[in-house]
Order: structure tokens, then sequence, then C-alpha cells
């Protein structure tokens, strides 16, 4: 049953966009019944990642393509590379064009080995954006309800 999914949403956001998409994804998975918990990085304490079935990890890329210290501290905290975690992002094109547009991100997939595909949403979410986090969240729970 997807409904009794155990689903954590971990992220790190300055400026709010990644919160943003966090929040979305929150409310997504509200409407389907599902109650996840959170874990705002480098402000929370860290429950065990072992309990869940689903970890969303969301980061902002950095300077010149980089991951955030906070990001990379939860990845030591984190321990090991659970196999069940979705990876987004945002980031600004501006920065770099496509290359580094949300290379923080691509990098989290690679070390995790993530079977989803990234998420990358460019600033804010809110408007044409919205869509596309609704299509990549469905992939990801059709993924995941194979599993269940
Ligand atoms: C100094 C600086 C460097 C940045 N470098 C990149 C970059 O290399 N690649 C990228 O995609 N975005 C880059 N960005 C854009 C941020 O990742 C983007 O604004 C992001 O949405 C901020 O997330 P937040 O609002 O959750 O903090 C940079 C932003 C700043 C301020």
């Amino acid at each position: 049953m997807v409904s009794e999914l155990r689903v954590l949403i971990a992220y790190l956001s300055y400026s709010g966009n990644t919160e943003e998409v966090a929040a979305y994804i929150g409310d997504y998975f509200n409407r389907e019944g599902i109650t996840v918990e959170w874990h705002r990085i480098g402000i929370d304490a860290l429950n065990d990642p072992a309990y869940y079935d689903l970890i969303f990890l969301g980061t902002f890329t950095w300077e010149r393509g980089s991951t955030p210290d906070e990001v990379k501290d939860f990845v030591l905290e984190v321990g090991y590379k659970p196999e069940n975690m979705a990876i987004f992002g945002t980031g600004d094109t501006q920065f770099g064009g496509d290359d580094l547009f949300c290379r923080a991100a691509d990098k989290l997939a690679k070390f995790y080995g993530s079977s989803y595909p990234v998420l990358k949403i460019e600033q804010s979410p809110r408007g044409s954006q919205e869509s596309k986090i609704e299509q990549w969240l469905e992939g990801v729970l059709d993924n995941a309800k194979s599993y269940a």
C-alpha cells in the first residue's frame, strides 16, 4: 500500500527556492494520504535514514557547480548510500549555463546511484514548473509502488 510509505524529505535552502520545491513534494504526498517527515539540513537532528522507504534529498547548487558544505556534512552523517534516494535541486542557468545547472543535484544522484531521474528546477518552482515536479513525482511513486 502506497499510503503506508515512510517518506523523508531532506533539503537545504538559503533563499527559499529549494524549500518551495520540498513543500510542493510534501503537499503532493499529503494529498495522496501519506504523511511525510522533514529534515532541514543543518538545523534538525537526523532520524535513522534506514527507517524510510523513500528519501527525497534537495539542494541548491553553489559556486561553479559546487555542493553546499551543509549537504556534504549531511552525506557524511547518513554514512552509507541508501538505495531509495530521489534527488531534486534548484539552480540558475545564469551561473554557468547547462553544464553547471543543478550540478550539485547531479553529483548527489551519481554518488547515491539514484534510480530516479534528477528533478532540476530553475529558481522558484512557482508557476509553469509545478507540473514538472508533479510529473517527476508520479514517476518516482510508480517506481516506489512496484517495491511496496
Ligand atoms: C554565488 C552563487 C553561485 C551560484 N552558482 C550556481 C551554479 O553553479 N549552478 C546553478 O545551477 N546555480 C547556481 N546558483 C543559483 C542557486 O543555486 C539558485 O538561486 C538556487 O535556487 C538557490 O536555492 P535556495 O533559494 O533554496 O537557497 C548560484 C547562486 C549564487 C548566489
